[in-house]
């Protein structure tokens, strides 16, 4: 059954595609000081960074970034799908991995560990209506009723995922402890080469010239698009129905504004303002 909710720590998850048992796995994973792992909350750039972060390991040979999907190349921990996967990773070579779970769950598993953590942040009005027009396309998430009801439903945090305020707090607020890089979605859309060079430098994984090409090629919205193995094509009809809208949307920043009224923004800028108020977290949106 594809509408199934799994409660994990009082969030709200699709239980299509997370059980108690691949939960615990997530929970109670091995780090290695070589694991990377990739931590966004839904629709902040996911994917696209999956691909950056296995451009960069790939050292120029695009056989993978060709051929096998995002999701077998860092894996999300915490899905049911992958927890057979990642007891077959390589524990010895860096390994991708990938999770929207909150820090509460996973961040006593990582801190026993120096692994590299790459948090993604992205203006949470725009994640909002990207998430809004995925909730349309995935047939494991509910069809939202109105847009004004989403939104309130975001602000609230009692959305799919929980909170979009305390997974960014959460995490963010674990600089100083984890081994942690913050990059926007925004700095990737607007500064690619200076991102990808901030990225490569803090996984010592440093690119020559071709091989910078190569990344900032293959990271395109465009060629990302027509790309089977990152567009999601892959997945069936019955899980995500692309003729309803498409995984990779507009890909751009703002478009917000083509959502939002006078109201709803002002609405949205008031619980932003007291819910992120003494987070000591500064955005390029703000
Ligand atoms: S998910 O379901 O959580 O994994 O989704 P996620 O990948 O985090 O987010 C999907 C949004 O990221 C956009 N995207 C990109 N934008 C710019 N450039 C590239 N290369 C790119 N790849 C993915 C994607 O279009 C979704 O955003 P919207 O605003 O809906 O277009």
């Amino acid at each position: 059954r594809m509408d199934t909710v799994e409660v994990f720590n009082g969030v709200r998850l699709p239980g299509f595609m997370h059980t108690p048992e691949s939960l615990r796995t997530a929970c109670s994973f091995q780090f290695q000081d070589t694991d990377v792992l990739l931590v966004t909350f839904p629709k902040s750039g996911t994917t696209w960074v999956q691909q950056v972060l296995s451009l960069i390991f790939c050292e120029g040979h695009l056989w993978p970034i060709l051929h096998l999907p995002n999701w077998s190349r860092a894996p999300w921990m915490e899905q049911v799908s992958f927890s057979h996967l990642l007891s077959q990773l390589e524990p010895t070579r860096p390994r991708l991995l990938t999770t929207h779970l909150h820090a509460t769950a996973l961040a006593p598993a990582l801190m026993r560990s120096k692994a590299r953590v790459v948090y993604v942040a992205r203006n949470p009005k725009d994640v909002l209506v990207s998430f809004y027009h995925f909730h349309r396309v995935a047939n494991f998430l509910p069809d939202p009723s109105s847009f004004e009801e989403f939104l309130d439903e975001f602000l609230k945090g009692t959305g799919f995922f929980g909170s979009w305020f305390d997974h960014v707090k959460g995490w963010l607020g674990l600089q100083r402890d984890l081994n942690m890089l913050l990059i926007t979605y925004e700095e990737l859309y607007q500064e690619p080469r200076s991102t990808i060079r901030k990225l490569s430098a803090f996984l010592q994984q440093p690119l020559g010239p071709a091989e910078e090409e190569l990344v900032l090629e293959h990271c395109s919205f465009s060629f990302m698009s027509q790309s089977s193995v990152v567009n999601y094509s892959l997945v069936s009809k019955q899980i995500m129905d692309q003729s309803r809208g498409k995984f990779l949307r507009k890909g751009v920043v703002g478009d917000w504004r083509e959502h939002f009224t006078p109201e709803q923004n002002e609405k949205f800028n008031a619980v932003y303002q007291t819910k992120m108020k003494d987070s000591g977290l500064h955005f390029p949106w703000t």
